[in-house]
């Protein structure tokens, strides 16, 4: 007899499992998000993006502004890069908005208008990963493809009890195979949709990451991790991110009339292409910038963190009211009427919104 193969459960879960999924996608799953019921990529590609790093709840008022302004993914392309930024100002990740925005323009120039109809095809647009062009491909031409996101990298980790460390490429890529194994069969080929809806849907409100509710899963009986009594230790990852801290300190420039100054963001490093206050590594090289009559106005106000992915971000405002003369960066004021419809950091519109 051969020996087993540990690392690979799959071939022995694989008969139940996907028919598990779909008929507890179907009586139980979600049936009502705005993207689902539909087969149009754009709709379905927007969502999928949108959802990358952010809860359905914050998503959903999002999709609808940005459908309501760029219906189609040719209006999309014709749209200013600056229009796209205002309409994902307080999502984050703003790299997403600007591969949205090239993707629709490459969308248009190298296919027509038409989204490609295959997870390959997809994969090469910018922006899209292999799992997100897996998502589009499954849900819009029913192509049998895995996904493997955060959360269904936990559910097939621990139902498969797979214990390889997911910072390794090797691993992870060892965990695409499986996923690929577990699919429903060819013969079934309207079950990819409810199958990958189901995968997310189980990782989102079954298989938790602190407290997965194990009575109401439809996969229990097959689920390794379960059987050893730790489903919590699954999925393996050790590589930890280190959560570093920066003080930037930001000016809060009025003119006479209220109007704020704002500059655009250089194209790379941190909130590129967003208007932002000017932003500077110390309190001093902010009032350097300043005319001396316009120094003697300054304020600080008080202090906030913000938190991005890797780091804490301690922000400091200092209120400045400007002579006739301006500060010395590149930018321009803008008025409360001007001001809100540009793209911006979260917690600069946040302070803005408060003063
Ligand atoms: N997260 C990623 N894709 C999703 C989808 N289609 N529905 C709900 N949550 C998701």
């Amino acid at each position: 007899m051969p020996p087993e193969d540990l690392r690979s459960a799959a071939p022995r879960i694989a008969p139940t499992f996907a028919d598990n999924v779909v008929a507890w996608q179907r009586s139980h799953g979600r049936s009502e998000l705005p993207w689902q019921n539909t087969r149009d990529p754009y709709r379905v590609w927007l969502s999928e993006v949108m959802l990358q790093q952010t809860q359905v709840s914050t998503v959903l008022g999002y999709f609808a502004r940005f459908l309501d302004r760029f219906p189609t993914v040719q209006a999309l392309a014709g749209g200013t890069e600056d229009e796209v930024f205002a309409l994902w100002s307080g999502l984050g990740y703003y790299s997403r908005a600007r591969n949205m925005h090239r993707c629709a323009q490459e969308v248009l120039s190298r296919f027509g208008g038409e989204f490609p109809r295959t997870a390959a095809e997809l994969q090469t647009l910018p922006g899209i990963g292999r799992s997100t062009a897996a998502a589009i491909a499954a849900f819009c031409f029913g192509e049998r493809v895995a996904i493997l996101d955060g959360n269904v990298k936990r559910v097939l980790s621990r139902v498969l009890g797979f214990d390889g460390d997911l910072a390794s490429a090797a691993q992870e890529r060892a965990l695409w195979n499986e996923a690929t194994e577990l699919l429903p069969p060819a013969s079934a080929p309207n079950a990819i949709g409810y199958y990958t809806q189901g995968l997310m849907d189980l990782g989102a409100t079954v298989c938790l990451p602190r407290k997965p509710s194990c009575i109401i899963c439809p996969v229990a009986d097959v689920c390794e991790a379960r059987k050893e009594g730790a489903p919590e230790k699954y999925p393996v990852k050790t590589r930890k991110l280190r959560r570093t801290a920066q003080s930037l300190w930001m000016l809060n420039a009025r003119d006479s009339q209220g109007r704020v100054w704002l500059e655009k963001r250089p194209a790379r490093g941190i909130w590129a292409g967003l208007y932002c206050l000017p932003v500077f590594e110390s309190r001093t090289a902010l009032l350097d910038e300043l005319a001396p009559a316009d120094r003697l106005s300054a304020r600080d106000e008080a202090g906030f963190v913000h938190a991005l992915t890797h780091k804490d971000l301690h922000l400091h405002p200092i209120s400045v009211v400007c002579s006739e003369v301006h500060v010395a960066t590149a930018g321009g004021w803008f008025d409360d009427r001007e001001w809100p419809a540009l793209g911006m950091p979260a917690p600069v519109r946040k302070l803005l919104s408060v003063v």
